[in-house]
């Protein structure tokens, strides 16, 4: 029986399919192409946490500026601003040089802000430039390994963000690959798919440490109100691949229905 608690990620289609959420102190990530929704996803989490749960947030970018983020969140309803001024929330901007050297010395900024406002949930977005640093794969697993159990020490439940290059099907990108899919505890994959001359979202839970999880592929939205999961693609094959196939009637009938 299992009565960890879990840490919420504020869309109740996901938290299902995690099996209530994630796990305390756990790095997870979350993987999908340009555009897919990863941010949004993470700004939901950290949302969650501030607004609804007494749990402080810490948005670390390398890329956006923190505007765009109090923008974005603002459209989806979330006062990013207000839980600023409260202490429940910092959006950092930093570079990944600077965040590295951050990391292994106490007191530098993102430690800093982690203890201010008493951080329990960082989202990072995302973790594709930090992956540059490091020559070699090796190195780069390190790195990265260390930045995540840094986190992990301070106490925080991570999300990161990677992007995949690929818009559909499988993702042939395999350049600074710091093999981070195994160093991570979940890993979630967001995918656009086309069904019948549409695109749609698609999103899989492929890993989870120490839980079980959904093994459905299920279509998600994104609308004014942030992300939201719903049923799983029925009838179709291949979704992965970006261009599935209809299932025949006598393999439907066959495998899927009972
Ligand atoms: N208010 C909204 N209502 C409906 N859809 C929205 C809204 N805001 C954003 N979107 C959708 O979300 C998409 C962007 O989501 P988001 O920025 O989370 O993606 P991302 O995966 O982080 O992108 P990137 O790879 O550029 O970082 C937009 O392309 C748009 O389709
Ligand atoms: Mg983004």
């Amino acid at each position: 029986m299992e009565y960890q608690s879990r840490i919420s990620t504020g869309i109740r289609g996901l938290d299902t399919m995690l099996n209530g959420g994630y796990l305390p102190q756990t790095a997870n990530l979350v993987e999908g192409a340009p555009g897919c929704g990863k941010t949004t996803l993470g700004m939901q989490f950290i949302h969650e946490g501030a607004y609804h749960r007494g749990e402080p947030g810490l948005i670390l970018t390398f890329e956006q500026f923190p505007q765009q983020y109090y923008r974005d969140a603002a459209n989806f309803g979330w006062n990013f601003r207000e839980l600023e001024r409260k202490n429940l929330l910092r959006v950092v901007m930093s570079s990944p040089e600077v965040t590295k050297i951050d990391m292994e010395s106490i007191g530098g900024m993102v430690t800093h802000t982690l203890r201010e406002i008493k951080a329990k949930r960082i989202l990072i977005d995302s973790i594709s430039l930090f992956e540059q640093l490091g020559t070699g794969s090796v190195e780069l697993r390190d790195l990265v390994y260390s930045f995540i159990n840094a986190l992990k020490r301070q106490g925080l439940t991570i999300l990161l963000t990677r992007e995949s290059s690929c818009l559909l099907g499988e993702d042939t990108n395999t350049q600074n690959d710091s093999n981070i899919h195994f160093v991570v505890d979940s890993y979630t994959m967001l995918r656009y798919v086309e069904i019948e001359s549409a695109i749609r979202r698609a999103i899989i839970v492929l890993k989870m440490r120490g839980s079980a999880h959904d093994t459905h592929i299920r279509q998600f939205d994104i609308d004014s109100h942030g992300v939201t999961v719903s049923q799983p693609f029925e009838g179709q094959e291949g979704i992965l691949s970006g261009t599935p196939k209809r299932m025949t009637e006598s393999f439907i009938k066959a495998f899927v229905r009972k």
